[in-house]
C-alpha cells in the first residue's frame, strides 16, 4: 500500500520543479516559463515565472479546437426555477468571447478588478472565465453575503465593473440582489464605473443609467474577443475568506500555477477522465465553487453541473440523486453537512433506491470536518466510495485527500488522508518544534514553498499575508488548523486555533460578529463563540453584557442583535442564538475564555482555568447556556 502514492509525493518535495513543470505540460501555454519556481523574494514564492498563457483558453478554447465543441461544457439543473439548460464548449466560448467583448467596451482591462454577484447561474461562470479571457481579475463575492460585506470589498478591490443578477433564489423565497448592491455601492468610498445586471423573469431590477447596463443589450451589441496571453504569475482572482476581524482576507490566486494543479488534481485525485460527468454542489462565491465548479472540469474537458437548489426541500432528499442519475454524474462534491441533512430526512435511504446510480463512481466531501457516523452512512447507502479531503481557500486544491486517480489507500473514517504533492506537511508544537509521535496534536503547518495554486500574497496587503500566515512559525505556512498525524502517516484535522468557526461548510469570523454586536448601543461587551450543532457542524453563539442604564427589554434587545447580524454579515451567518449575561468570564489579565465557554457548551471535559479572575462567573454562564439547549452535563471539576 501507498507504493505508487509514496513514488509521487516524494518525487514532488525532493524535485518539485521537474514534478510541476511536467504538470504544466498538459496544458497549452503561450510562452514557457523561464523558471519553474522563483524563490528570489522567500518567503513570497512565484510559479512559472516568465510563463505566458490563458486560463480560458485553456479551459474552454483549447477543447473546441481539439473537437471537443459539441460536448456539453455547462449543464444548468435548478429545481427552484424549474429549469434546465445545456451549454456546449462551442458555446461557452461564443458566450464568453462576446462578454469579454462587452466588458472591454465597457472600460475593462487588463489587471482591472471585475466583482462578480451572481446566484448559481451559468452567467457567473461565463463571466468569470470571460474576465480570465482579457486577464482582468474577477472577485466573486457569495450571494449570501449582506451589503455591508459586498461594500467591504469593493473598498478593498476596487472594481471597475461589477456584474450582478436581478436576484437570487432560496427555496420559498425570491432575494433581490439589485437593491443589496445599489446599498453597498452607496456604502463603499470606491466607486465602479458600470454595473451590468442579468435580469432574471423572477425579480426586475431597476437600472440606474448611465452606470448600469443590461446583460442580454450589452451582449447584443458587443463584439467577441479572442483570449489574451496573460503572465503565468497575473493575479487570476480574488477570493474574500474571513480572517480574524471584519476585515476579510483578499486570497490572491495566479493563472499558471492555479491551472496547473487544478489539472492535476481532476486527474490524480479526483480520478476523472475528459468527457465525464462532474458535479461539485457548492455555491461560486466558495473556493470549492471556484476550483471544482468552474475552472478544474473545465480545464480537465468535464461537463460541470451548475445546480441551484438544495440537497433537501428541492423538493425532497432525493435532489442528489436525481441529478446524478438524470445527468450520468460520474464524481461528485459536496460538504458534509449537506449529507447530515438528507441523512434527517431519509435515514434508511429511501430516495438512494428510487433512481439509477450506477454511473457513479465516487463522492468527495470537504468544506468542514466529516464525522465518521456520516461517512459511513454515506457509504453504506451509496455503495462507493466515499472520499474525505481537506483543503482551504488559500490553497485552491487539497491538502491532503486519497487520490483516486493514483490508487485508493485504505480509508480511515475522521481522516482526509495523506498530503498531495507539495505539500510537506508537519505538526508543531508550541514552541515550533515539529512533533514526531504519532497522535499528538499541535498545529498543523507546510513547509515553505506551498505547491502551485496556493496564495502568492493576499491582495494589495503582502504584510498581512506574511503576519497570518508565515511569522508564528518561520519558514512555514500556517494553516490555522490543529490536529495530528497518526502511525500511518494519516492526518487528523481537530479544530481551529483562531477564531473562524464553519456554519454548514460555511467558513465564518466569530471576532466579525463580535464587531456588528459591539456595534449595538446597548452593548457594553460582547463574545461570540461556535457550538457544536448536528446538523451544520458548528453555530455562532453570542453574548453580550449591556451598558448600565439600559431599560430596553432583554429579549427585544436579543431580537435586534439577531437582525443586525443578517443585514450586516447575511443569513449565511446563521446568528440566532444569543444570551444577555452580567458578566464575561475573563483572565486577571481581561482575556475573555472563549475557549473555556466553548467546552462548557459542548459537553466537553474542561479544567478551570488557573488564571481566571472570578470563577463563581461560570456558573453564570453555564446556567445561561442551559436555557438556549446547552451545556446540559456542567459540573465545576
Ligand atoms: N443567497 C441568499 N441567502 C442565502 C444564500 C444565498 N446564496 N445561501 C444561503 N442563504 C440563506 C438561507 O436562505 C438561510 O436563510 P434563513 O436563515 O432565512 O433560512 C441562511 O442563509 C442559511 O443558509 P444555509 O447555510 O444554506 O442553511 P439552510 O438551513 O438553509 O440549509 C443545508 C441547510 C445543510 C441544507 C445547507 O446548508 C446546505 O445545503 N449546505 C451545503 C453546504 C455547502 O454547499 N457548502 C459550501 C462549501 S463546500
Ligand atoms: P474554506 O477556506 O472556507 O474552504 O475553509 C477551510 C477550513 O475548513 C479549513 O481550514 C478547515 O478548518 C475546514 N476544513 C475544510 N475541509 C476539511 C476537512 N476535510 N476536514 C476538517 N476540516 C476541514
Amino acid at each position: 500500500m501507498q507504493g505508487l502514492y509514496r513514488q509521487i509525493y516524494e518525487r514532488s518535495l525532493s524535485q518539485p520543479e521537474i514534478f510541476w513543470a511536467e504538470a504544466a505540460e498538459a496544458l497549452h501555454w503561450d510562452r514557457k516559463w523561464d523558471r519553474v519556481i522563483d524563490d528570489s523574494r522567500a518567503p513570497f514564492y512565484a510559479w512559472f515565472e516568465g510563463g505566458k498563457l490563458n486560463t480560458c483558453y485553456n479551459a474552454v478554447d483549447r477543447h473546441v479546437a481539439v473537437g471537443r465543441g459539441s460536448q456539453p461544457a455547462i449543464i444548468h439543473d435548478s429545481p427552484v426555477t424549474g429549469t434546465k439548460r445545456t451549454i456546449t464548449f462551442a458555446e461557452l466560448k461564443d458566450l464568453t468571447a462576446r462578454f469579454a467583448g462587452a466588458m472591454v467596451q465597457h472600460g475593462v482591462r487588463h489587471g482591472d478588478r471585475v466583482i462578480i454577484y451572481m446566484p448559481m447561474v451559468p452567467e457567473a461562470l461565463v463571466a468569470m472565465l470571460a474576465c480570465a479571457r482579457i486577464g482582468a481579475v474577477h472577485s466573486v463575492v457569495f450571494g449570501g453575503f449582506a451589503a455591508h460585506e459586498l461594500a467591504t470589498r469593493i473598498d478593498d478591490a476596487k472594481p471597475v465593473m461589477i456584474v450582478a443578477a436581478s436576484c437570487g433564489i432560496e427555496p420559498g423565497r425570491v432575494v433581490p440582489y439589485k437593491p443589496l448592491l445599489d446599498r453597498a455601492i452607496a456604502e463603499a468610498t470606491h466607486k465602479p464605473n458600470h454595473c451590468i445586471i442579468l435580469a432574471r423573469e423572477q425579480c426586475e431590477a431597476e437600472l440606474q443609467a448611465p452606470r448600469d447596463l443590461d446583460w442580454t443589450a450589452a451582449m447584443a451589441a458587443a463584439h467577441p474577443v479572442d483570449c489574451v496571453p496573460v503572465d503565468a504569475t497575473d493575479p487570476l482572482y480574488i477570493l474574500y475568506t474571513s480572517g480574524t476581524t471584519g476585515q476579510p482576507k483578499g486570497v490572491v490566486r495566479d493563472n499558471g500555477g492555479h491551472a496547473t494543479a487544478l489539472l492535476w488534481s481532476m486527474r490524480h485525485i479526483y480520478g476523472v477522465e475528459p468527457g465525464e460527468v462532474y458535479w461539485a454542489a457548492s455555491d461560486v462565491g466558495w473556493v470549492v465553487g471556484h476550483s471544482y465548479i468552474c475552472y478544474a472540469p473545465l480545464l480537465n474537458g468535464n461537463t460541470t453541473i451548475v445546480y441551484e437548489g438544495k440537497p433537501i426541500g428541492t423538493p425532497d432528499a432525493g435532489a442528489f440523486w436525481r441529478v446524478i442519475s438524470e445527468h450520468k454524474v460520474s464524481v461528485m462534491f459536496t460538504a458534509p453537512t449537506a449529507f447530515r441533512a438528507i441523512r434527517k430526512e431519509d435515514p434508511e435511504g429511501d430516495f438512494v433506491r428510487q433512481y439509477d446510480l450506477s454511473r457513479f463512481r465516487t463522492l468527495f466531501l470537504a468544506g468542514e470536518r466529516c464525522d465518521p457516523d456520516t461517512l459511513l452512512w454515506a457509504e453504506a447507502q451509496l455503495g462507493v466510495p466515499v472520499i474525505d479531503h481537506w483543503w482551504q481557500t488559500e490553497t485552491g486544491w487539497a491538502i491532503a485527500a486519497n487520490p483516486l486517480g493514483i490508487e485508493k489507500l485504505p480509508v480511515k473514517p475522521g481522516s482526509p488522508t495523506l498530503p498531495m504533492p507539495g505539500y510537506d506537511v508537519q505538526i508543531l508544537d508550541e514552541e515550533g518544534e515539529r512533533v514526531t509521535k504519532p497522535g499528538t496534536i499541535g498545529a498543523i503547518v507546510v513547509k515553505l514553498p506551498l505547491p502551485p495554486s496556493c496564495l502568492p500574497t493576499l491582495w494589495n496587503a503582502d504584510d498581512r499575508f506574511r503576519q497570518a500566515y508565515l511569522t508564528r512559525y518561520p519558514g512555514y505556512y500556517l494553516t490555522g488548523d490543529a490536529g495530528y498525524i497518526d502511525e500511518d502517516g494519516y492526518l487528523f484535522i481537530m479544530s481551529r486555533i483562531d477564531d473562524i468557526i464553519n456554519v454548514a461548510g460555511h467558513r465564518l469570523s466569530t471576532g466579525g460578529m463580535e464587531e456588528v454586536l459591539a456595534g449595538h448601543p446597548a452593548v457594553a461587551e460582547c463574545a461570540v463563540i461556535g457550538v457544536a450543532d448536528e446538523l451544520k457542524g458548528e453555530l455562532p453563539m453570542g453574548f453580550v453584557v449591556l451598558q448600565g442604564g439600559v431599560t430596553k427589554p432583554d429579549e427585544e434587545i436579543k431580537k435586534e442583535l439577531v437582525a443586525k447580524v443578517r443585514d450586516e454579515i447575511g443569513p449565511v451567518a446563521a446568528f440566532k442564538l444569543v444570551a444577555v449575561v452580567k458578566r464575561l468570564p475573563k483572565t486577571r489579565s481581561g482575556k475573555i475564555l472563549r475557549g473555556t465557554m466553548k467546552s462548557l457548551a459542548d459537553d466537553k471535559p474542561w479544567k478551570m482555568p488557573a488564571t481566571i479572575d472570578d470563577p463563581a462567573i461560570l456558573d453564570e454562564i453555564a446556567g445561561d447556556l442551559r436555557t438556549l439547549g446547552y451545556a446540559k452535563s456542567f459540573k465545576k471539576d
